[in-house]
């Protein structure tokens, strides 16, 4: 493993400008993204006025800290088309979230907005060694979720040959693995494990597959996850992010030379960090939550998107663009355990630590005796799985007992035996919230 950086003269020529230039770029670019919310969106124009704030007052990047933040909340108010800034007749695609909670949001695109979401996915794979000529196995889900869609448009624009397989039917991701050959899969990680299981299974090694790249994202992973995929399944795993209301995957995707972090691609999505409890704006280094504003979208122009995604950004290393450290997770996502914060990010650090625990897990929530107790469910591996119930329970413990020291909480580890744990064939669910509603 180990993969080349591209040759310069391949990237786009800003992927390596000054960061003059692209503040430059940035900041003509947020002027325009401004008034042209401001101008079409009936939403922004209230919340902008009501702020005391015109495009005008935009002058220079930092002036971008006077505009009203846009929340998730915003969007489902506007179901379905009130944030669009283009006539309909003028979008060519909607993609829409799945709406766990409530209204599902609608985003749309005008065909300028898919070419530029096609050539962003194209850099991205571009930057996770992929090269025109590539195969490429899409195991994101098609349909309204941007995942699958997002993939296929951007490994055609690279000149790539897409094999839309979809989630879903893990016995047959295998068999055309085994007969189509791909170079690259784009799926979750947790679904890219769950193929490795069935590789298994199957009786095939699966580092022996013609895979040499995954692609993965749409869910958070550890490092130490990273590692577990590469050692089962002999690829490259580099980390793809995005989200449906700033775009769709690809707003940022890690370089494969370096594995240290996303690249946000910064001339298309003006990157900030604010601290999720005031919204003050942190310098760059500092942990909060990430909030997007889109430099170039017509028919969905966000300006600046609460993602609740909690990370920092980093300096740029590959390109000249700013990465961002690991997201430990969504605030949504966080548990309070007797006041101790806990991600479910870093139970996965833990277990993996564990050789006889596999990293198929879920997190149980209930409510005992008027406080929240935390199982942990975690399935064992073959072997562990074959030792019997006693072995079983002694890992659990083990694992329990780390929790404790390193994590500061009390929980109750189960570890299921092999196949207990449910595969997901996208996002993951990590927590499973038991608690009576009140
Ligand atoms: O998950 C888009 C996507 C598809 C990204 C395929 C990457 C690959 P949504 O369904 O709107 O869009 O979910 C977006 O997923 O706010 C994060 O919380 C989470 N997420 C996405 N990528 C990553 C990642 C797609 N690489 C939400 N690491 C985001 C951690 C991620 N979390």
């Amino acid at each position: 493993m180990g993969v080349a950086a591209p040759d310069r003269k391949d990237l786009d020529p800003i992927e390596v400008a000054s960061r003059d230039e692209i503040a430059a770029l940035q900041t003509e670019r947020l002027k325009w993204s401004l008034k042209h919310a401001y101008e079409n969106v009936a939403h922004y124009k209230k919340k902008f006025d009501e702020a005391g704030v015109h495009p005008d007052d935009f002058k220079e990047l930092a002036d971008l800290a006077k505009f009203p933040f846009t929340a998730k909340e915003d969007l489902r108010q506007n179901y379905p088309f009130g944030m669009f800034a283009v006539p309909r007749e003028q979008v060519v695609r909607i993609h829409a979230s799945s709406g766990t909670t409530g209204q599902p949001t609608v985003v749309g695109y005008t065909k300028n907005d898919i070419e530029i979401w096609a050539s962003l996915v194209a850099r991205s794979i571009r930057a996770s060694g992929g090269r025109p000529g590539d195969i490429i196995h899409v195991a994101y889900g098609y349909g309204l979720f941007t995942g699958g869609l997002g993939a296929h448009y951007g490994g055609e624009y690279l000149d790539c040959t897409v094999i839309p397989m979809s989630g879903g039917m893990t016995e047959r991701q295998v068999q055309l693995i085994q007969d189509f050959k791909p170079d690259i899969i784009m799926v979750t990680p947790s679904y890219m494990l769950a193929i490795a299981d069935e590789f298994e299974t199957q009786g095939l090694d699966m580092t022996a597959s013609s895979l040499r790249i995954g692609i993965h994202g749409a869910e958070p992973w550890t490092d130490s996850m990273r590692k577990e995929i590469e050692r089962r399944c002999g690829v490259d795993a580099v980390d793809i992010y995005g989200l449906s209301e700033v775009m769709g995957p690809g707003v940022a995707n890690e370089c494969a030379e370096t594995k240290d972090g996303p690249v946000i691609w910064e001339d298309h999505f003006y990157p900030e960090i604010v601290d999720p409890a005031t919204g003050d704006v942190q310098a760059d280094g500092e942990f909060g939550e990430m909030v997007f504003t889109s430099l170039t979208k017509e028919a969905f122009p966000v300006i600046r998107y609460r993602t609740r995604d909690l990370t920092r950004l980093l300096p740029p290393t590959a390109r000249s663009m700013r990465r961002f450290d690991r997201i430990t997770g969504r605030s949504d996502d966080m548990l309070i355990i007797r006041g101790v914060n806990v991600f479910p990010t870093q139970i996965e650090e833990l277990i993996l630590k564990h050789p006889q625990l596999s990293p198929h897990y879920f997190l149980e929530l209930r409510r005992e005796k008027h406080l929240d107790e935390l199982d942990v469910v975690v399935e064992a591996r073959p072997e562990l799985s074959q030792a019997g119930a006693d072995g079983m329970a002694a890992e659990g413990k083990a694992l329990q007992h780390d929790i404790k020291s390193l994590i500061g909480i009390t929980t109750r580890v189960r570890v299921e035996p092999e196949g207990g744990v449910e595969r997901s064939i996208g996002k993951a669910k990590r927590i499973i919230d038991l608690r009576p509603k009140d």
